[in-house]
């Protein structure tokens, strides 16, 4: 087994109206746990590493972990760079053996993110690596960017289909509501669907079909979860994210890679704290993180049944 490119599991999913999860991954427990659940449901899983992910864990550390994995799992694995800062990291990964990777120009003004991208799809194809890009501003906050949400902007449908054109791009991340983190809407909250759609509609006119759109931003911030870190001692506030039934109806249209990591935090971190609280004298620490471990395989298990679809697709 070795590590697989996502082009024939996005056109696997779109045919059948499902998504593949996009996990972040930064240690050893919870490439085990996401590993691990996606060979018990027989599910094809994207592993992604941001920036931030590679310096903490180190890319030979973060390699050796997911090539284990494949050899443990035998399920499809991919190995994927999650919001690509410049092609000097795109360049490093793909050294390394990364099977896809995102070029992040969602910052930048059209011309620019048009030109860049192009340049990192030409580098990356000639190493037979897909390219995921995006196009519009989600609001939230990652490590390196904060988005306020009055300056985030939805992705417009008739620069979608040129960019695609332009510059060649194996899947583009749009911006129709979504945002990064806990706390995804001050009211209630709405995606914006028509949007979605209008884009597969301008592509599929020009020829384009079975075009891949991808969903950051798309934890579900479970409130048991939630009130399951504050009881055991969190502070965590107006936290909310994207309903599940909303998610399903994604996958069901041309959505076809679903990226979380604000869900995986939120367990991983509720079942420590849990630990820490019951068992005040455990100082093992694969007590509690192996607790968060079980917990995350768990939730990573619920996402490919119920929001994803993705079960014995592998
Ligand atoms: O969208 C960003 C991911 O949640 C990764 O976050 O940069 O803190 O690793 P990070
Ligand atoms: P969440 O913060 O909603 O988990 O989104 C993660 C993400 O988009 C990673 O790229
Ligand atoms: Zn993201």
């Amino acid at each position: 087994m070795a590590l697989v490119s996502t082009k024939e599991m996005f056109d696997k999913a779109f045919e059948g109206k499902y998504a593949i999860g996009a996990f972040n991954i930064n240690n050893m427990e919870v490439v085990q746990a996401v590993t691990r659940a996606a060979k018990e449901l027989n599910s094809p899983v994207m592993l992604q590493v941001s920036k931030s992910a590679l310096e903490y864990a180190g890319p030979e550390y973060l390699m050796g972990m997911v090539n284990a994995a494949v050899e443990e799992t035998g399920v499809d694995l991919a190995l994927h760079l999650d919001h690509g800062p410049d092609l000097e990291t795109i360049k490093k990964v793909i050294d390394i053996g990364f099977t896809s990777v995102m070029y992040d120009g969602s910052h930048l003004d059209f011309e620019e993110n048009v030109a860049n991208t192009k340049e990192v799809v030409d580098y990356a194809h000639a190493r037979g690596v897909v390219v995921e890009a995006e196009l519009g501003v989600l609001a939230g906050v990652e490590d390196d960017v904060n988005v306020a949400e009055e300056d985030a902007t939805y992705t417009d449908p008739d620069q979608a289909l040129e960019f695609i054109q332009r510059t060649g791009c194996d899947s583009l991340a749009i911006a129709i509501g979504t945002s990064h983190g806990a706390v995804k809407f001050k009211g209630e909250p709405k995606l914006r669907f028509d949007i979605l759609e209008d884009i597969t509609n301008k592509l599929e006119a020009a020829g384009i079909k079975n075009y891949p759109i991808v969903l950051h931003g798309a934890s579900s911030v479970d409130q048991d979860t939630v009130a399951k870190c504050n009881k055991y001692g969190g502070k965590l506030e107006g936290s909310k994210g994207i309903p599940v039934e909303m998610l399903r109806k994604a996958t069901s249209m041309a959505v076809c890679k679903i990226n979380m990591d604000t869900d995986i935090r939120l367990e991983m971190t509720a079942a420590v704290r849990e630990v820490f609280v019951e068992d005040p004298a455990a100082f093992d620490p694969r007590k509690y993180l192996g607790a968060g471990r079980d917990a995350v395989q768990e939730m990573i298990k619920g996402k490919i049944i119920n929001v994803l679809g993705s079960d014995n697709k592998a």
